[in-house]
């Protein structure tokens, strides 16, 4: 199944519960827009563009709730809806920018209640299958970068469980083995939520990519001693010079990666983009629940005292000068990031 989907009988979104995997496989289900404003901040639902179509999903879900068949109290609820899923988690632009789109695309429709309805949850089913669509435009561009015998570290999730289908870093390397290349992959286990232990590992064992697990501060050594060629990441946010914010990590794999003349791709749909930022100093960080790290359990016992306190950033910035490429839907964008970037970032059609 898709990491979302749309009952359309009883107008509920089903969404794959990635807080488990990969010791469960279960489904949780949205009905409202509160529902799921809470499973994209308690992270049911992740990745940049998972989160953007959910949000979609979520503004669909409040027309079909409100209970009113006046136009314009419609018209306030999807704006209300927009703005509480806007404000579940602020770094990934995607979230704003599936909020813009949805209202952008319903103005037609806002003179009648059930054309509004209709219309917010088409706009929805559009982008649900354009992501999918993106991804695979992307992943035949990145594949393009992979040489066959290649060994990749890859941080993070950004495979199918990101998006709505497919993936794009992760997209890229199964595109590259659906072509025949032999590829390795290291995967960074991303601490303090694992997204790479347990939904990346979980992925590649699906497409039978060979790989193996490294904690994150593996990295460096296999950098250092040849034994990397690429190293491919995600993006949550993009600025118009080409700095890219991504989940926590993302910035020391590309200097270790950078210091060993190692090329780092960051790998994102055009939607990632937020050209109204000049640098990534600008963008928001968003930091979570110190318990995601103080938690950690070492021989069935937790790892830290008691009184301890913790800071937990969930992204960190990585600078244009430390990548090599920005691959999109629309090409490979190479340096000068802030010349080349805007070129690629096309309005929706
Ligand atoms: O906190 P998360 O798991 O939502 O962070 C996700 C990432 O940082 C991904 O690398 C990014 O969203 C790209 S996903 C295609």
């Amino acid at each position: 199944m898709r990491t979302l989907e749309w009952n359309a009988e009883s107008g509920e979104m089903i969404m794959i519960d990635q807080r488990i995997l990969p010791a469960r496989f279960e489904r949780v289900i949205c009905r409202t827009a509160e529902d799921t404003a809470e499973a994209i901040r308690n992270m049911t639902v992740r990745g940049a563009p998972a989160i953007g179509v959910s949000a979609a999903y979520g503004m669909a879900l409040a027309l079909l709730r409100a209970r009113t068949d006046s136009a314009d109290a419609l018209w306030a609820e999807l704006e209300r809806a927009g703005a509480l899923l806007t404000a579940a988690r602020p770094t990934a632009v995607n979230l704003a920018w599936a909020v813009q789109r949805v209202l952008a695309e319903c103005q037609p429709a806002r003179g009648s209640a059930a054309a509004l309805r209709e219309q917010v949850v088409a706009v929805a089913e559009r982008m649900a299958d354009e992501d999918v669509e993106v991804n695979r435009r992307i992943s035949t561009f990145g594949a393009e970068l992979i040489q066959d015998g290649d060994t990749i570290i890859h941080h993070c999730n950004t495979g199918a469980l990101a998006t709505v289908d497919w993936g794009t870093a992760l997209g890229v390397i199964r595109m590259a083995h659906e072509q025949g290349k032999r590829v390795h992959v290291l995967v960074d286990e991303t601490r303090p939520r694992l997204q790479g232990a347990r939904l990346t590992a979980w992925e590649l064992s699906q497409y039978r990519i060979p790989y193996e697990i490294i904690s994150d501060n593996m990295a460096g050594h296999f950098l250092r001693s040849g034994q990397v060629q690429k190293v491919f990441f995600g993006a949550d946010r993009v600025t118009a010079n080409g700095d890219v914010a991504n989940k926590i990590g993302s910035y020391m794999l590309a200097l270790a990666a950078h210091s060993n003349h190692v090329p780092v791709y960051s790998v994102f749909p055009t939607s990632t983009v937020d050209l109204s930022l000049a640098h990534g100093d600008l963008i928001p960080i968003e930091e979570r629940d110190p318990m995601e790290v103080l938690g950690l359990e070492f021989e069935g016992q937790r790892v830290t005292p008691a009184d301890a306190q913790a800071r937990n950033p969930a992204f960190d910035v990585t600078p244009n000068h430390l990548l090599t490429g920005l691959v999109t839907e629309n090409g490979v964008v190479y340096p000068p990031f802030v010349e080349h970037l805007p070129r690629f970032v096309r309005p929706a059609a």
